[in-house]
């Protein structure tokens, strides 16, 4: 079966990139990205490409390439449905934050309303794509209210998961070269065979075939939570190393370089930094430990807890490093953050380090003041208000957000790197460190900066996982 029509449901940093990269590289195939959500929807269609709402280098492109011709985005989801041969679900599956399963287990409600909506508007069959993340055994639930659902018509529905392994920041670049990709469906049947075959030469139009991988749905399903867990667990397993490394006099970068280039190790994800975000990581362990729990596997589920345990502990000693260091008190002072975003070349903030950082010292009673190259104010007052430690009214006064680096940092007694942007690295560090208060504290939580020469200027440095002293 030849694929024709595309609806993708959800328009967020996995919905748009991925549906802009199938466009572009399917000229034939038509492909509507639908979303409840009229202001986003709007922002992807908006003329002016600085204004999508997702950030992601190369995706202005992308995207100007083939809006318009066979990329569309619509809040008419319904009318999308109808016509698609090919519908991806694509919606967020966040941490459940009420009932059963309460901060663990996936919320499967955004899932479960696109299924009955789909049941309810299809004619004719349809192939659904699974490509949120979604505990295993999802698929099964999903042709359940597909089967049974529907609006009367004879229609036959084949499920696929085809987890998204892009990585924010190079959503684009690993969008167009995967490492691989993931096809997982009913390798039972011949209509489940087919199903997996169309969506597999979708990819084939700029994937090689020898890169897509075809499974069962559940190991797919799997392969997707256990991808994420052992990329943060090696972030928590090089940050439980850093604070071993200032103890004892070690430095953490040696320690990577010398262990990853073993090529049992191999280098990549042994940066030490002050934790993880994004909202993948934590969502996906939790519910893989969720998921462990549920079957009784008490042992499987503390191991994997522990990769966020060490990665709270590591936000959290980022945070007192500074209030110590600080002769212990931080109130009234000035402190300010150079970066909110959870990592560089995103405008996500989603469950950043730079949210609990500024929370600690916000109850220390720290003015935080914040310049992000791409985050906006508004963002920034919500991710702060969403912990509810305190009134919104509460946190205005405390964070002061600013659009000049510079000015963010002019009379602070110290500043913090929360995120790698490239940028910072080009400031001149001899006029800030010229603005600020004396001593001038720097904490850089990303290993970025080139600390020698900032101690060089006079700076009081604090660099993870160095333990000169
Ligand atoms: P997102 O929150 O940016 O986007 C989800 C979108 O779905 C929102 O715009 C929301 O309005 C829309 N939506 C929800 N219910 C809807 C409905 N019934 N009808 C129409 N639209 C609806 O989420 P994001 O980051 O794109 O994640 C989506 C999924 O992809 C999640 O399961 C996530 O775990 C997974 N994922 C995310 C990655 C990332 O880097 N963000 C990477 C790989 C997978």
């Amino acid at each position: 079966m030849e694929v024709k029509n595309i609806c993708c449901i959800g328009a967020g940093y996995v919905g748009g990139p991925t549906m802009a990269v199938i466009a572009q590289k399917c000229p034939h195939i038509n492909v509507t990205v639908v979303d409840i959500n009229e202001k986003r929807i709007a922002a992807w269609n908006d003329k002016d490409l600085s204004k999508l709402p997702v950030y992601e280098p190369g995706l202005d492109k992308v995207v100007e390439e083939a809006r318009g011709r066979n990329l569309f985005f619509s809040t008419a989801v319904d009318e999308a449905i109808d016509k698609a041969d090919m519908i991806f679900i694509s919606v967020n599956t966040p941490t459940k934050t009420y009932g059963k399963g309460k901060g663990m287990a996936a919320d499967l409600k955004y899932i479960e309303l696109c299924a009955r909506q789909i049941a309810r508007v299809s004619k004719s069959d349809k192939i659904v794509v699974e490509k949120s993340t979604l505990p295993v055994r999802t698929a099964s639930a999903i042709k359940s209210i597909l089967d049974n659902t529907g609006n009367g018509s004879d229609v036959k529905f084949q499920i696929l998961s085809n987890p998204e392994f892009l990585a924010e920041g190079t959503a684009v670049e690993d969008l167009l070269a995967p490492d691989r990709v993931l096809v997982g469906g009913d390798t039972s049947t011949e209509e489940g065979k087919e199903a997996m075959e169309a969506l597999v030469s979708v990819y084939a139009n700029w994937v090689s075939r020898d890169h897509i991988l075809t499974t069962n749905v559940w190991s797919s399903e799997l392969s997707k939570l256990t991808a994420n867990a052992f990329l943060a667990q090696r972030v928590s397993s090089i940050n439980a190393l850093s604070e071993l490394c200032e103890k004892t006099g070690a430095d953490v970068n040696e320690v990577a370089r010398a262990i990853g280039m073993d090529s049992r190790i191999g280098p990549k994800f042994l940066k030490s930094s002050v934790g993880f975000g994004g909202s993948c990581f934590q969502k996906d362990i939790l519910n893989l430990v969720y998921i462990a729990k549920t079957y009784g596997l008490n042992e499987v589920a503390d191991y994997w807890e522990q990769v966020i345990t060490m990665n709270d502990h590591q936000k959290r000693r980022f945070a007192h490093n500074i209030i110590s260091t600080l002769f212990n008190t931080v109130s009234g002072k000035k402190i300010a953050f150079l970066g909110w975003a959870f990592k560089k070349d995103t405008n996500d903030t989603r469950e950043s380090a730079a949210i609990y950082v500024a929370d600690e010292l916000l109850s220390e009673q720290s003015n935080v003041a914040v310049y992000d190259p791409k985050v906006s104010e508004e963002q920034i007052y919500a991710d702060v208000d969403y912990l509810n430690t305190r009134s919104s009214e509460e946190n205005r006064e405390g964070i002061t957000v600013y659009e000049d680096a510079y000015e963010a940092c002019k009379d602070a007694h110290a500043i913090a790197i929360l995120t790698e942007w490239d940028e910072f690295k080009t400031y001149d560090w001899k006029k800030l460190y010229d603005q600020m208060q004396k001593p001038a504290f720097l904490f850089d939580g990303r290993g970025l900066l080139n600390i020698e020469e900032l101690e060089e200027i006079g700076f009081v440095c604090y660099k993870i996982g160095s333990g000169k002293e």
